[in-house]
């Protein structure tokens, strides 16, 4: 049998996409197409203007294209498609399972209710079960630039919708706005029996990680490549298997790392934290699944090994049940070895 490439290699594997806001898969057609829709008029000529102005210096640089970005989306159907478009791609990168962010506050204060955006999210998100096979969970993130209070009214806005999430988040500006900000409100998603993650360490220093693990007690870390700058930090990550979900791609564009061969996936990965690879913003970043495990394979010199390991890693780090990661991890397990011994 002849050698399958990388590319096909790691497409075949099955695997889960943890950390994937779905206003970041907010192509610029789309944007233009929604626009015209509800006769908004963009601040760009054309869809070049606008795939040209996603060049950023940091978070905050791409944030403000960002929210921008949002005031397009309105009703049910904008939610559709744009999710049963980002499924379809994720479908093509061999992802099986997705947990994806969405901001409610982002939508709230444009006057766009959470059932406008559930009834659609959750209409892809049901088809892409049945026609495309990939199971999901949602998970809202609360702006952490925004106040505690606000955070806390938005908490209660989505109980009413508690059956179609699993758990909250925290996004947006991290300098300056520790997860500390929100322990009374991820205490209270806790009581109420949700899961909880946090970006941590994108931007902003270790003692954030160390928050998010304390204060708000998560059982994923996003981003978290800041961790690096302390020792006990990573032996504590280490020992707990805490995962990280890793957006290499995201990580080069808000110049995180200076370039991919500087990314230190590669070292957390040998250090045995438990290190999954996403795509974050992916219409923005110009990467989804695919593009960030064979950007990180490429420039890091990843083993085929190593690919199997992220996959198996997303499926564990997962909010699947411990059934369904069994199931996905032989699979895994049966894929890895047709595909190595063909080799
Ligand atoms: N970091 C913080 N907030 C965000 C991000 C991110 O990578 N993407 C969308 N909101
Ligand atoms: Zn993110």
């Amino acid at each position: 049998m002849t050698k399958i490439d990388m590319a096909s290699f790691v497409r075949a594997l099955p695997k889960a996409e943890l950390h994937l806001h779905i206003e970041g898969t907010l192509e610029p057609e789309m944007t233009f197409e929604l626009a015209a829709k509800h006769g908004i008029q963009l601040p760009y000529a054309n869809v070049a203007a606008l795939r040209s102005a996603y060049n950023f210096s940091n978070l905050q640089s791409f944030l403000d294209i960002y929210y921008q970005g949002v005031q397009v989306l309105k009703d049910a159907d904008d939610f559709f498609q744009l999710t049963h478009a980002y499924l379809k791609r994720a479908h093509n990168d061999g992802v099986v399972h997705v947990e994806i962010f969405f901001d409610p506050q982002s939508h709230l204060e444009r006057g766009i209710p959470l059932s406008v955006v559930f009834e659609g999210m959750n209409r892809a998100l049901v088809g892409g079960e049945r026609e495309l096979g990939i199971s999901y969970r949602v998970i809202p993130c609360f702006l952490r630039h925004l106040s505690e209070a606000a955070a806390m009214q938005t908490l209660e806005a989505l109980l009413p919708y508690r059956e179609y999430i699993c758990a909250v988040g925290l996004d947006s500006s991290e300098n300056g706005h520790p997860p500390s900000k929100f322990s009374r409100v991820f205490a209270r998603a806790r009581e109420e029996g949700l899961l909880t993650v946090a970006h941590a360490g994108e931007e902003g220093p270790p003692s954030y990680i160390w928050e998010a693990l304390d204060d708000l007690k998560v059982s994923r870390i996003d981003h978290g490549v800041g961790c690096e700058a302390d020792e006990a930090l990573c032996q504590r990550l280490a020992s707990e298997h805490m995962p990280l979900t890793v957006c290499p791609v995201s990580n080069i564009k808000l110049a995180v790392f200076d370039r991919m061969e500087s990314h230190n996936l590669k070292r957390l990965l040998q250090r045995g934290l438990c290190v999954t690879v996403s795509s974050d913003d992916p219409a923005y970043f110009g990467g989804y699944e695919l593009d960030n495990l064979l950007a990180v394979q490429q420039a890091l010199g990843l083993s085929r090994e190593d690919m199997v390991t992220l996959a198996r890693n997303s499926i564990e780090a997962s909010f699947l049940s411990t059934a369904e990661k069994q199931v996905w991890q032989k699979m895994i397990g049966k894929c890895a070895d047709t595909l190595m011994s063909a080799e």
